[in-house]
Formats: structure tokens, C-alpha cells, sequence
């Protein structure tokens, strides 16, 4: 029989989040879901909801800007599971409301790229310890059409602002390669993937986006990948998308 996976993902605080419904989608594959978010009440909360839906979720505390709180989780989760074989970096934020590179504040795109560019660096790099404990390492990198050059939509030349949302998106993007060539010897694989527009917030359907199981469906896919899958892409519903 198969040794039940372990995953974590970060950034689940709330029920309308992609990482609740991703979350709830990898513990229904049959995975052990960690959920952290930076409020242990939450994530204990957002559990409770996903185990009366007999599914097996543990909360976990995990401030991705804090050194010593990701080298916590690291260390609870080495001690309670030996091993992680999922890593779903989903904490992310900052989009800009309206921010030009002109108009922007550098301490608003400072924010946005300690969390969502060395936020996630800290946690893959505390992490890939663990990750290496499996035969099968994943990282999915959740990032954003707003940091690729080619969307037509909500792309880094389709729109003049999103600026310190796409750049930090654009600078995941670029980490996700480095870490694919670097974890390649280790047998991890490392993706970046794009949910498209979601509904994670009140009145964004009304500006087109989709149901939330949908986008988070697209992480699910690259967080379930086999051993020889892809590694260094960037992903939208299981499809290469341009950088
Ligand atoms: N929704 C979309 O249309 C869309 C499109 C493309 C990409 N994305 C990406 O998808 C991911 C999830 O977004 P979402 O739409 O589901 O919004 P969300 O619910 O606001 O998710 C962001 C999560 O990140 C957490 N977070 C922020 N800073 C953190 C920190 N320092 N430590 C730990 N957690 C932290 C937030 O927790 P707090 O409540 O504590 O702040 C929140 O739980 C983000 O990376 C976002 O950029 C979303």
C-alpha cells in the first residue's frame, strides 16, 4: 500500500481563498493536508471545517516573512511527519489597487516582494530539507498571469498598473527556474502556476473571474504531478502558458 503524501500549503486563512480550495481539493486525492497561515486561530478554524468533511487537515502557524516562524513550521512538521512531499506556496498578496511604477510607493513594492518573491524563498529554502526526505518532491509556486510578459489581459505589458504585484510575480517566476535547475539532481520538481482570475473575493464575478474550484484546480494538477513530470514551467489548467 501506498504511504499516505504529506502536503503543506501556506496562505490559508480564509474559507474563499484558493488555498482553503486547494486545500480541500488535495485532502479529497486522499493527501494529508497541512494548513498554515500566519494566524493559528484561523488556520485551526479553516481545519476544523475541512476535517467534518472527513478529510486530514492539520493547522500549522507559519508567518512566511518570519526566519523563526518557518524554521518552527520546519521543524514541527519534522518531527510529526519525518518527510513533506508537497510544498503549494499560495501566501501572496499586494496587487496594487491602481499602482503605476510612477505612482507606486517603494515601501508598498518592498511589501509585496518580501512576501510574495522572498516569503516563498524563505519557505522553499527551510523546507527542501524535508522535501528531499521523498521520493517525489513537489513545489508549486503560485503565481500570476499579472508577472508574465505575453498575457493578454493582466500581463506586464498589457497593463501599466499591477506594478509591484507583477513585478514580485515576474521575480517568482524567475526564482521558479533557478530552483527547477538547481533541485533537478534532487529529484524536486518546481513550478510556477497561474490559478486565472478567481473569485476569492466578494464582486470579482461580476469582473469576470471564475469559481474558485476551478483556479485552485490548476494547482492541484501541478501539486500531483509524477515523478517525471515537467519542472521550470509556467502553468494555467494543466497547460504551458508563455512566461
Ligand atoms: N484570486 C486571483 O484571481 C489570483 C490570480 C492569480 C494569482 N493569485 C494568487 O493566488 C494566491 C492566493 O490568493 P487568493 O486570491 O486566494 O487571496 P487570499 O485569500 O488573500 O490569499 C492570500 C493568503 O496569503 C496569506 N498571507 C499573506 N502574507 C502572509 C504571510 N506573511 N505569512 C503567511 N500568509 C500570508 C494571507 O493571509 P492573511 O489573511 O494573514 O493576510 C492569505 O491567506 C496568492 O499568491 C495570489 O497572488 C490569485
Amino acid at each position: 500500500m501506498e504511504t499516505q503524501k504529506v502536503v503543506l500549503v501556506t496562505g490559508v486563512s480564509r474559507a474563499e481563498g484558493l488555498g482553503f480550495e486547494t486545500a480541500r481539493q488535495l485532502g479529497s486525492a486522499g493527501f494529508k493536508v497541512i494548513i498554515s497561515a500566519r494566524d493559528l486561530v484561523k488556520a485551526v478554524r479553516l481545519s476544523t471545517l475541512l476535517q467534518n468533511e472527513n478529510l486530514d487537515v492539520v493547522p500549522l502557524e507559519l508567518d512566511i516573512l518570519s526566519d523563526l516562524s518557518v524554521q518552527n513550521g520546519a521543524w514541527e512538521i519534522e518531527n510529526r511527519f519525518a518527510q513533506l512531499d508537497v510544498l503549494v506556496n499560495n501566501a501572496g498578496g499586494f496587487y496594487d489597487e491602481g499602482g503605476t511604477a510612477l505612482t507606486q510607493t517603494f515601501d508598498y513594492t518592498q511589501e509585496a516582494l518580501e512576501t510574495n518573491l522572498f516569503g516563498t524563498w524563505r519557505v522553499i529554502k527551510a523546507f527542501v530539507p524535508l522535501l528531499e526526505k521523498s521520493n517525489s518532491g513537489v513545489i508549486v509556486n503560485v503565481s500570476s498571469g499579472a508577472g508574465s510578459f505575453k498575457d493578454p489581459d493582466f500581463g506586464l505589458v498589457a497593463m501599466t498598473d499591477v506594478t509591484a504585484y507583477g513585478i514580485s510575480k515576474l521575480a517568482l517566476n524567475g526564482l521558479t527556474v533557478k530552483l527547477a535547475n538547481e533541485l533537478k539532481t534532487k529529484g524536486i520538481l518546481v513550478n510556477a502556476v497561474c490559478p486565472g482570475f478567481t473569485a476569492t473575493y466578494a464582486g470579482t464575478e461580476a469582473w469576470g473571474a471564475r469559481p474558485v474550484e476551478d483556479g485552485a484546480k490548476g494547482i492541484v494538477w501541478a501539486a500531483t504531478l509524477p515523478k517525471n513530470g515537467p519542472t521550470g514551467g509556467f502553468f494555467r489548467d494543466g497547460k504551458p502558458i508563455e512566461w
